[in-house]
């Protein structure tokens, strides 16, 4: 993929690019610079496979003519003289661009020699994350992590191609701040000038772009760096990077179109293929009740049902009794699994598991009209039939219900079962959609009301966020691609009138507001444009295009699942002097901490 040295580059060094030679090349005489990635000897003949950023070719060389050529071991850094030549019959590699020539080496200089690697470096070898990353230099020189590097250049470029043509203007904002709130725990930095005090590391530049659009920046973005303390998981680094972007006098479409136009962009700079525009859009709600989730994987079709109306009134007290508490009954029909009873069995543990007080399972026998389960004996004739009937279920399939007082609890613990049962191998395609109109809030165990964005979105009306804010929608919308969750955003509040409403559901005093995000509150009294945009990691984004299952395989230097370096040895600890030039006394590490 890459083209780093390109064409026309003619030192010291070289006056080619390994990747670049091919047949048109014939009789070229050519001077290579690169690495080792491979060396075989036969008959008396070394083969040296050179690599350098553009790709691979094979030089052949004679060590009696050429005896420096005696030492070279894999990974040592070269520069090669020789002639380009097609290779002999039947020696021609089409896995490599350059397969079809050869360059016949008659000088060489080793640049640089190298110890003996740590692991080899190929990209079909399983090698260990804390080795990998401890020597993430040699781990970058392999062809899927330098492809890695090439795939996310692009799509940044491209990104900032777009935007740039679509008027957008790149802000950088501050990255020591004051603590903003987004839900994960702050990095603090502490202050020199002010012993005590900390700054810091921004979770998102939020606060700061929404202050752009109150200087009249009215198309702002930026390719933003954002630090959050949380655990990692495969989706998720401590240091990350977001295409953050936010307009003034605008609204959802013009929001989704930006983002559309930067995210088709980074695609087609990526892979070969396109995702139709616009992309799909399904409400919160309509995503609960279908799939299961706020991020739904389109790539495959099972879809949950509601079966609360089969089951009216039934004999089966499992249902029975929680449709009486105003609880809900759905269905899900996961297609042929031909489970074991083992493996039935195991299902309903994980559905337990996922929150589920139980699991009924349902295979339809044959002739699709009956079906073995171990609650069979407690269902109407009627009832079986509702439930094939509503779910179209077939000969052989299995169909799962969860019943629970709880509808959406119900519809999560299916949802998750639909993805860990159905995911779709080899669907390589792009299925992006838009999830709009979360709800406002979401409730904690204990009762409290928290933002299930931030508390800067607007809502949709703000009297129904007064009189029912449990149930308010707001007018925020997540881009989903492939069951992932790629960004979020929102329309935000400009009236300072109705960021103290919200502030006041969530518990927030006006005092503590004032505290708090005075600072900001303060500018929405300026005369704030209504405005609102978004942001979706740049991480997750290349992953996905790269089919890549771990976020750490497109950054270059990210840290461990514990968050720690290996290459580095970060995070460590100072001197003693920085700490008290920072008025800084360490406590003594608790034994659970
Ligand atoms: P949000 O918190 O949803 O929204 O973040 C937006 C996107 O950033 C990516 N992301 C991460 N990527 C890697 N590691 C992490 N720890 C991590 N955390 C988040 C995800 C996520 O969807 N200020 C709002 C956006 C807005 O309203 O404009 C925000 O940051 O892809």
């Amino acid at each position: 993929m890459g083209h780093v040295v390109g064409a026309g580059v003619s030192n010291r060094y070289r006056s080619a690019a390994a990747g670049e030679l091919g047949v048109d090349d014939e009789g070229r005489w050519v001077r290579l610079a690169g690495w080792v990635a491979r060396r075989r000897d036969h008959g008396g003949i070394a083969f040296l496979d050179l690599r350098d950023s553009t790709g691979i070719v094979q030089v052949v060389i004679d060590p009696v003519a050429v005896r420096a050529v005696h030492d070279v071991r894999s990974e040592w850094c070269l520069s090669i003289e020789g002639t380009v030549r097609r290779r002999p019959e039947g020696t021609v590699n089409p896995d490599l661009s350059t397969g079809e020539v050869e360059v016949a080496g008659d000088a060489l200089t080793v640049l640089s020699p190298a110890e003996g690697l740590p692991f080899q470096l190929d990209d079909r070898v399983e090698i260990e994350e804390k080795t990998r990353l401890e020597f993430r230099y040699l781990d970058l020189r392999r062809p899927r992590m330098a492809a890695n590097l090439v795939a996310r250049s692009r799509a940044v470029a491209a990104i900032r191609r777009s935007l740039d043509d679509l008027g957008f203007l790149e802000v950088e904002t501050p990255t020591l701040i004051r603590s903003t709130p987004e839900g994960a725990r702050d990095l603090l930095v502490p202050s020199r000038h002010q012993p005590g005090s900390f700054f810091a590391l921004p979770q998102s530049p939020q606060l700061f772009k929404q202050l752009l659009m109150v200087a009249g920046v009215e198309r702002y973005f930026q390719i933003a760096r954002c630090y959050r303390d949380e655990d990692f998981r495969s989706d998720r680094q401590v240091e990350f990077t977001q295409l953050d972007l936010e307009g003034s006098f605008w609204e959802e479409p013009e929001v989704q179109a930006a983002i559309e136009a930067a995210v088709v962009a980074a695609v087609e700079a990526v892979r070969s293929d396109s995702p139709a525009l616009p992309f799909h859009r399904m409400t919160w709600s309509e995503a609960m009740d279908r799939f299961g989730t706020d991020k739904p994987d389109m790539r495959f079709a099972i879809e949950l049902a509601d079966l609360s109306d089969v089951f009216d009134g039934t004999a089966f007290a499992g249902f029975g009794d929680v449709l009486e508490e105003g609880g809900s009954v759905i269905g899900l029909d996961a297609g042929a699994l031909s489970l074991s009873r083992a493996g039935l069995d195991a299902l309903v543990a994980r559905a337990k598991e996922l929150g589920a007080s139980g699991l009924v399972w349902m295979v339809v026998e044959e002739g699709g009209g009956s079906v073995r389960s171990p609650v069979a004996k407690f269902l109407a004739e009627g009832e079986i039939e509702g439930v094939i009937g509503a779910l179209e279920a077939v000969e052989g399939d299995t169909v799962l219900l969860v019943a629970d007082v709880k509808r959406r609890r119900a519809q999560t613990v299916l949802g998750q079962l639909r993805i860990e049962l159905g995911r779709p191998e080899g669907h390589d395609e792009l299925s992006f959609l838009w999830v709009t109109d979360f709800p406002a809030f979401e409730e904690t165990a204990n009762g409290q009301l928290v933002p299930s964005h931030h508390p800067f979105t607007a809502p949709v009306t703000v009297a129904a966020m007064q009189e029912r804010p449990a149930e308010a929608v707001s007018r925020a919308y997540d881009l989903v691609v492939n069951g992932i969750e790629l960004g979020s955003g929102s329309i935000r509040i400009h009236d300072p009138e109705v960021q103290s409403r919200v502030f006041e559901i969530l518990g927030i005093s006006a005092d503590d507001a004032e505290r708090r995000f005075g600072w900001f509150l303060r500018a929405l009294r300026y005369g704030a444009p209504p405005h609102g945009g978004f942001a979706f990691g740049i991480d997750r984004l290349v992953a996905v295009l790269r089919d890549e299952p771990n976020i750490r395989e497109v950054m270059p230097f990210p840290k461990t699942q514990t968050g720690s370096d290996p290459l580095t040895g970060a995070p460590t600890a100072v001197e003693e002097e920085q700490l008290t030039e920072l008025g800084v006394r360490l406590a003594p590490v608790r034994p659970d901490a």
